[in-house]
């Protein structure tokens, strides 16, 4: 059987193209909600039978043509016991963040990436009862290490970007262990079935040209070369800048944030890659006939274009209608066949 979005990621898709949404598993479904009244955040990604359901509660909804797991970056901070919990209105805290090259030498050893066996569980779970592709994912090395220094969600990475700058090899130090676990953990979901792997850097559009490279390009190359035989996809904020630098890794995919023009980017990212992304997520709190607009738009520029995947620029907000989505994924799926 064939899929649409593995066909585009390996481009050669020659039908309509495939769309999916980063945080398509999260709080605007109001069946999603229902379920966390019960439930903590991370009371629903430790069990594997709740991973299963809210990672198809949208596949089911909207019938998006791949499910990405339900699960969080974060889940390799709290295996390396930085006492992860989540709290209403702040988002990720960890009680034990990593505040000097002490910390770093004292990081349990990486066969505690064993504790994430629920994670697997949940994937074994999926199988059974998915059709579509199952994306698996991690986040880069860089913006993991920016959470466990900053402890908290920050908006400049202050503490992070002074101790590069500072002492950058204690903190090449903490990437390349992040990176390991990363390896495991990524290959561990893939022995346990995903079909493919999205890697998340959300914080890398606060790096320099050449401080990307060195602190967060190079540690993705490294977990490429170390998770082989499965298409993976990058995803950073900024890629709209970094993109050529992410082409050189020759990932099977590039997913762009919404400040560039995706058809110019065709131009820069060789046609063997493939091109994900990249409408603004505001625009999905427009008006429907706006949404019809820009997602037409997106549609028509990429038209024809093999290794094509409709996404967001980055994920939904938990303030999105059920209608904008539904509208969204409905013109991706009525557009013109790709020819
Ligand atoms: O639907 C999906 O995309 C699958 C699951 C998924 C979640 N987080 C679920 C989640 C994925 C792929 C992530 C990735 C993630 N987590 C990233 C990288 C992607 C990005 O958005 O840049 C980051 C930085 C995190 C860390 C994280 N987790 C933050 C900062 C927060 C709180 C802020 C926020 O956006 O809500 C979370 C919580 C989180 N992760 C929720 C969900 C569904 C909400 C939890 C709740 O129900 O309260």
């Amino acid at each position: 059987m064939t899929h649409l979005f593995l066909e585009a990621l390996y481009c050669r898709n020659l039908s309509r193209p495939p769309v999916w949404l980063m945080r398509q598993a999260g709080r605007y479904l109001p069946e999603y909600r229902a379920l966390r009244e019960k439930h903590s955040f991370l009371d629903m990604c430790h069990q594997p039978e709740l991973i299963a359901d809210v990672t198809l509660m949208p596949i089911k909804r909207f019938g998006m043509d791949a499910a990405i797991l339900f699960s969080d970056i974060l889940l390799i901070g709290e295996a390396m016991d930085r006492g992860l919990h989540f709290e209403e209105n702040i988002g990720p805290v960890f009680d034990k963040p990593i505040n000097s090259p002490a910390d770093i030498d004292q990081l349990p050893s990486i066969d505690r990436v064993n504790t994430l066996g629920f994670v697997s569980k949940g994937i074994e779970c999926l199988k059974s009862k998915l059709s579509a592709p199952l994306i698996g994912f991690c986040g880069a090395p860089f913006t993991v290490a920016s959470y466990l220094i900053e402890g908290k969600s920050s908006r400049d990475l202050k503490k992070t970007k002074q101790w590069l700058l500072t002492d950058p090899v204690s903190f090449h130090r903490l990437l390349k262990i992040i990176a390991d676990w990363s390896v495991d953990y990524l290959n561990m979901q893939v022995r346990a079935g995903v079909d493919a792997i999205q890697i998340f850097d959300s914080w890398a559009n606060l790096l320099a040209h050449a401080q990307f490279q060195e602190f967060s390009l190079y540690y993705l190359k490294y977990i490429l070369q170390r998770v082989p035989n499965i298409p993976i996809i990058l995803f950073c904020r900024g890629s709209s800048t970094f993109a050529p630098q992410m082409a050189s890794l020759e990932p099977a995919g590039i997913s762009l944030d919404w400040n560039c023009d995706i058809t110019q980017m065709r131009s820069v990212v060789p046609s063997h890659i493939a091109l994900q992304g990249n409408l603004d997520p505001d625009i999905l709190e427009a008006p429907i006939h706006v949404i019809r607009h820009e997602v037409n738009k997106i549609l028509t520029g990429m038209r024809g274009d093999r290794g094509f995947i409709f996404n967001l620029g980055h994920g939904i907000f938990p303030t999105i209608s059920i209608d904008a989505v539904k509208t969204l994924v409905e013109c991706v799926k009525n557009s013109r066949r790709n020819e």
